[in-house]
């Protein structure tokens, strides 16, 4: 049988989920992926399995989601340490490095995944990459809406060696995409990967007019990755 990448993203959805337990503070992760995460989390508080979860959604997508399914909900002001976050990745690296945002959730996911004892990351195998930003896809970068355009080209300028394109973020309508916190994204598209990650991080956050990048270096603590060959669990 040929699974469909929704069922792997599912599989590795209901993996993490087994690492859930009573009593835990939850950060609830955005995307396809993670979505399978939340709906089988509040499943299993319908059937009363787990109980006094408290969920931090990483977007206003996800706190919908929760809601309908009748997740207690919380934030960062009133619960600042988080047990365990699970949330997708676009792109992970063999040192467990990640992508993220291609969705928009990239800042408050940071926020989220970076307060928690443990992030595990599920992703189907598609995700998985040598390097960062070298799959031809977006690299995002949450900006300020304020001269975005200058933002933007310092960017390109700055990563220039690698090829790089930045491209504002558009919506379904053609107009700039918008955050949940009111930001514009820059998708950076690269042609060679842009060398030391730590070094291009501090680089492209030192410009005023960038909020937050997709990079989540060092955050992830599992990656739980769903294959046409089963599951396989990594650990940092
Ligand atoms: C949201 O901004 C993203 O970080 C998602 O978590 C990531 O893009 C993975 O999304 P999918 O699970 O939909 O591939």
């Amino acid at each position: 049988v040929v699974l469909t990448q929704d069922e792997l993203k599912k599989i590795a959805a209901y993996k993490a989920v087994e690492f859930v337990e009573s009593g835990m503070v939850l950060g609830l992760g955005t995307g396809s992926t993670a979505k399978h995460a939340v709906d089988r989390i509040g499943e299993l508080l319908r059937l009363g399995k787990l109980k006094n979860i408290v969920g931090i959604p990483t977007s206003k997508k996800t706190q919908e989601q929760a809601l309908s399914l009748g997740i207690p909900l919380s934030d960062l002001d009133s619960h600042p340490t988080v047990d365990l976050a699970i949330d997708g990745a676009d792109e992970v690296d063999p040192h467990l490095n990640l992508v993220k945002g291609r969705g928009g959730s990239l800042l408050r996911e940071k926020m989220v995944e970076g307060a928690c004892k443990k992030f595990v990351c599920i992703v189907d195998e598609s995700k998985l990459v040598n390097h960062l930003g070298g799959s031809g896809l977006a690299m995002p970068v949450e900006i300020v809406p304020f001269c975005w355009e200058f933002t933007a080209r310092k960017l390109q300028n700055m990563f220039e060696d690698s090829g790089c394109v930045a491209k504002l973020r558009n919506g379904a309508k053609g107009e700039p995409f918008v955050t949940d916190n009111g930001n514009y994204i820059v998708d950076l598209y690269l042609q060679k990967n842009m060398g030391d990650l730590r070094v291009a991080s501090d680089a492209i956050l030192r410009i005023a007019g960038v909020v937050e990048h997709g990079m989540f270096l060092d955050m992830a603590t599992t990656v739980i990755v769903a294959g046409e060959l089963g599951i396989t669990i990594k650990n940092k």
